[in-house]
C-alpha cells in the first residue's frame, strides 16, 4: 500500500458537516496527546497536515482526510481523558463521537491508539470495549515506541493485551511517529482493513 496524497476534506463538529458517504473510512481514537494527529501526518508523509500540539486537547472536531484522491478516508478524532475539562465539554465530546459512530455508514474500522509506556486506563478500557461492541475488530496502535527500549516492546504489548483482553497480540502494532518506526506495519493494517471490506458498499445518502 502506498499513500500518494492526502487532503483535509473538512473539520466537522456536526453530522450535517460530514463529507458525503462513499469511500471506506478508518478512524483513529485515543486519549488526548497519545499521537493520533501525529500518526496521520507520519503515515501520509505530511508534517503539518493534521494539527498537533504538546498540549493535550488540540483536536476538538472530527477531521476527515481524503487519501489517494479520495480512494479512502482517514478520520482524526478528538481525544479523551485529559484533566482541566468541564463537564459540558466532556458531554459534547461524547455526543460528537457517539453521533459519528452510530451514523457513519462508511466507517469500517476504529483503530485505538495507546501510549506503549503505560498500562491502559479506565477510559481506554471503556473506549476499547465500546469499539468492540460497535462490531469493529479492536486493532490497537501502541504509540511513542521510541520512549521505551526496543527490548521492552514485547513486554509492553503483553501488558496492553492482558489489561484490555485483546484476543490476538498481532492486533497490537507498535509505532513511533518521532522515529518513523513501523510505518509499514500500520500501512499493512490499513490495507488489510480496506481489503476485507472491499465488497462493502455504504448506503449512499
Ligand atoms: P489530541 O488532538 O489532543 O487528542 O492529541 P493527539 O492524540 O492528536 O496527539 P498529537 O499528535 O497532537 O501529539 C501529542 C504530542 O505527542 C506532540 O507533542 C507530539 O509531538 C508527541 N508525539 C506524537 N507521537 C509521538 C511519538 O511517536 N513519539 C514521541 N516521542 N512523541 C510523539
Ligand atoms: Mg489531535
Amino acid at each position: 500500500m502506498r499513500i500518494k496524497n492526502a487532503e483535509l476534506l473538512i473539520t466537522a463538529g456536526r453530522l450535517d458537516q460530514y463529507p458525503k458517504e462513499g469511500p471506506l473510512e478508518i478512524a483513529f481514537a485515543g486519549r488526548s496527546n497519545v499521537g493520533k494527529s501525529s500518526l496521520i501526518n507520519t503515515i501520509v508523509n505530511r508534517k503539518m497536515l493534521a494539527r498537533t500540539s504538546a498540549e493535550p486537547g488540540k483536536t476538538q472536531t472530527i477531521n476527515f482526510y481524503g487519501i489517494n484522491n479520495n480512494e479512502f478516508t482517514f478520520v482524526d478524532l478528538p481525544g479523551y481523558g485529559y484533566a482541566r475539562v468541564s463537564r459540558q465539554a466532556r458531554s459534547k465530546w461524547a455526543e460528537m463521537i457517539e453521533t459519528y459512530f452510530k451514523n457513519r455508514e462508511s466507517l469500517v474500522e476504529v483503530i485505538l491508539l495507546l501510549d506503549i509506556r503505560h498500562e491502559p486506563g479506565e477510559h481506554d478500557k471503556m473506549m476499547y470495549d465500546w469499539i468492540k461492541d460497535c462490531g469493529f475488530n479492536g486493532i490497537i496502535i501502541a504509540t511513542k515506541a521510541d520512549k521505551i527500549a526496543r527490548g521492552k516492546v514485547q513486554k509492553h504489548i503483553s501488558m496492553i493485551q492482558k489489561r484490555l483482553d485483546v484476543e490476538d497480540r498481532n492486533f497490537i502494532v507498535p509505532f513511533s511517529s518521532l522515529k518513523k518506526d513501523n510505518i509499514d506495519g500500520v500501512l499493512e493494517v490499513v490495507e488489510t482493513i480496506l481489503d476485507i471490506n472491499s465488497d462493502y458498499k455504504p448506503d449512499l445518502e
